[in-house]
């Protein structure tokens, strides 16, 4: 059994002494034996580190006319943070208290403008481009994913050997992509595609024995789209298309209960396009506040970087089923507002990325109180709803529903939460069993917003004029997919039941084949699309990543993808940064790779021949 299963908890404060009795009072695994060996020796190596870190030159901010005088320097990530492992490449194991604006590994490094033997000077080097662009980072297709397709290349090219390569394939586990061939190659759901298909050609609809090819709900479901968007080559309504929008507030009704309002429902170009418009509307200052949870999916950090908001951090608790804890929520926002910082915003992802954890509905509604009590605005990010692995104890429920649930308390200023409390919920084409990533379709839902705010919100989404036609159509497929008794519906039944039943079993596996392995412990995932294995590496691969300028996850993962081709993405550029008390660190690997078994194999023997060269 894995420590993750206890519920010890680690405090952020955790002397080594502390961390051992802790780890000692749960059980007595492997793992944290190994955990337990190491965590001496860490104390010290940190404590070197932490004081070369102090006595060296500090690093330059990324310059902007604000940046210099303001006090928030000493709060806000803004320098480079990969040149030298450094202080910033550890945190303790757990800390409830959220952070704000530490650096926590997000900010990416600038490279030196080139010169010319030319006396024309470019308008744009880095040091004249947005300095909020150099600070902003994605390790998800970071320097891994370029290096995997770098060997992918090679491989193609059909120069592995000759490069030494000692694998033949590359797998790509660090994006949440699957429909991405050749390891994924998860196959598109047939009635997505054919309508599709016939809104890009309707001519198709006229061609004699098409009724063979296209069942009629789908030829229907395509007139239907096209008389309402006309061509998928013209603009649609910059909220989206009409008759999307009125299925999307059908299935948001059909979901939680309560009405929608289409002209609340924005389409998006993927969840991303949603979150990013939402962020510019809801950013004011550098001094707006957007809490943020560790670990997070990227997506966050870098808009927070981009537009030069303050990250307000709140942790998982990695030894609790990476539950969040609501109460240290809101005294870390009472402890940010009264340094200045002007917190308005909670992000919320659930199921999690890169944690696989599915809220229970209490922990919404304390949530949600707790977001009424303090006058936050309520970001659900819910885009993994129906990867949902133990439904029985951790059902999916949304945001929308335990708000608008309030209506039935008894006491009447809970009631009021219903109408008051502020939420935008985001959905996707990209998860669930469509997978439909490239396509780049989402919407948002605007819930309790101030009509004038939503007045600017349609504003900004009319700048980009629309949202991809295809990605509309493949949020029309989501949100109404084929209904028992029409043609169609067999074959999605059966496509869709066996994506499911091979996520959970992929999950289930590579779980429980992670946590045999000495040193990895792994919660098994309650939703989402990926796991995140806690990895206990032994002082001397902290050592060496130290040695070669990196933190000691990212190491270990460049290892792992020099010597099996498996990408993956380190903890850190999830924010979750390496413990100094116990020496752990974390990677995130999705749970698509179709050859699970060469996979598991593949990692196994990396990991344990990693753990026999630094021991
Ligand atoms: C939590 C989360 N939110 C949003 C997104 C972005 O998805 P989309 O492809 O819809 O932009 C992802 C993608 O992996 C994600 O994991």
């Amino acid at each position: 059994m894995s420590i993750f299963h206890s519920s010890v908890r680690l405090a952020a404060s955790a002397t080594t002494a502390t961390a051992t009795s802790s780890l000692t009072s749960s059980s007595s695994s492997h793992a944290v034996t190994t955990a337990l060996r190491h965590s001496a020796t860490f104390a010290t190596a940190a404590a070197a580190s932490t004081m070369s870190a102090s006595t060296s030159t500090p690093r330059p901010r990324a310059s902007s006319p604000s940046s210099s005088s303001s006090s928030l320097g000493s709060r806000r990530s803004s320098s480079p943070t990969n040149m030298a492992v450094d202080a910033n490449a550890y945190s303790s194991s757990y800390a409830t208290t959220a952070s704000v604006g530490s650096s926590r590994g997000f900010a990416s490094s600038s490279s030196p403008s080139s010169s010319s033997s030319s006396s024309y000077k470019p308008v744009l080097t880095t040091k004249t481009i947005n300095p909020n662009v150099l600070k902003t980072e994605y390790a998800v297709r970071g320097e891994l994913s370029n290096r995997a397709n770098k060997y992918a290349q090679l491989i193609a090219d059909g120069k592995a050997k000759q490069e030494g390569l000692p694998f033949d394939s590359v797998v790509t586990a660090n994006i949440g992509n699957p429909q991405q061939q050749p390891f994924l190659a998860q196959k598109p759901l047939t009635f997505w595609r054919q309508v599709a298909a016939l809104t890009e050609l309707p001519e198709l609809m006229d061609t004699p024995g098409m009724d063979k090819v296209f069942p009629a709900d789908v030829q229907e479901r395509a007139r239907l789209l096209l008389e309402d968007v006309g061509s998928v080559g013209a603009y649609s309504h910059s909220k989206g298309a009409s008759v999307v929008r009125k299925h999307i507030a059908e299935f948001i009704e059909e979901r939680d209960g309560y009405p929608a309002d289409p002209e609340l429902i924005y389409l998006t170009s993927g969840a991303s396009g949603g979150v990013q418009l939402l962020m510019q509307v809801l950013i004011a200052s550098r001094d707006t506040g957007i809490m943020i949870p560790i670990p997070q999916y990227p997506l966050y950090s870098a808009t927070l970087a981009l537009y030069d908001a303050t990250p307000v951090e709140y942790d998982l608790n990695p030894f609790d089923d990476w539950s969040l804890d609501v109460e240290a929520m809101a005294r870390s926002i009472d402890e940010a507002r009264a340094r200045g910082t002007d917190v308005r915003a909670l992000v919320i992802i659930n199921p999690g990325n890169p944690t696989g954890q599915c809220l229970l509905e209490q922990n919404i509604r304390d949530l949600v109180r707790m977001a009424h009590d303090k006058r936050i605005v309520l970001l659900a990010d819910e885009v993994y709803q129906a990867n949902i692995y133990q439904p029985e104890t951790r059902p999916f429920v949304s945001f929308k529903k335990v708000v608008r649930d309030f209506s039935k308390s008894s006491d009447a200023a809970e009631r009021r939460i219903a109408d008051e409390v502020e939420l935008v919920s985001f959905h996707s084409i990209s998860k669930g069993v469509s997978g439909e990533c490239g396509r780049r379709g989402g919407y948002f839902e605007l819930v309790n917003i101030d009509a004038a705010v939503e007045a600017e919100v349609y504003k900004m989404a009319s700048i980009s004029l629309c949202p991809s036609l295809q990605g509309q159509i493949g949020v029309d497929m989501l949100v109404k997919p084929p209904r028992e008794g029409e043609p169609s519906y067999d074959v999605y039944r059966r496509e869709t039941e066996a994506i499911h039943a091979t996520l959970l079993e992929r999950s289930e596996k590579m779980a429980a084949k992670f946590d045999a392995l000495p040193g990895v412990e792994v919660q098994p995932a309650q939703g989402a699309l990926y796991l995140f294995p806690r990895v206990t590496l032994p002082p001397r691969a902290h050592d060496e990543a130290r040695k070669r300028g990196k933190k000691v996850d990212e190491f270990y993962c460049l290892e792992m993808l020099d010597k099996t081709g498996i990408c993956v993405v380190p903890g850190s550029g999830f924010g979750k940064m390496p413990e100094r008390d116990t020496g752990a660190c974390f990677f995130r690997t999705t749970v698509l790779a179709k050859e699970t078994d060469s996979f598991i194999e593949r990692y196994g023997k990396f990991h344990t021949e990693f753990l026999e060269t630094y021991k």
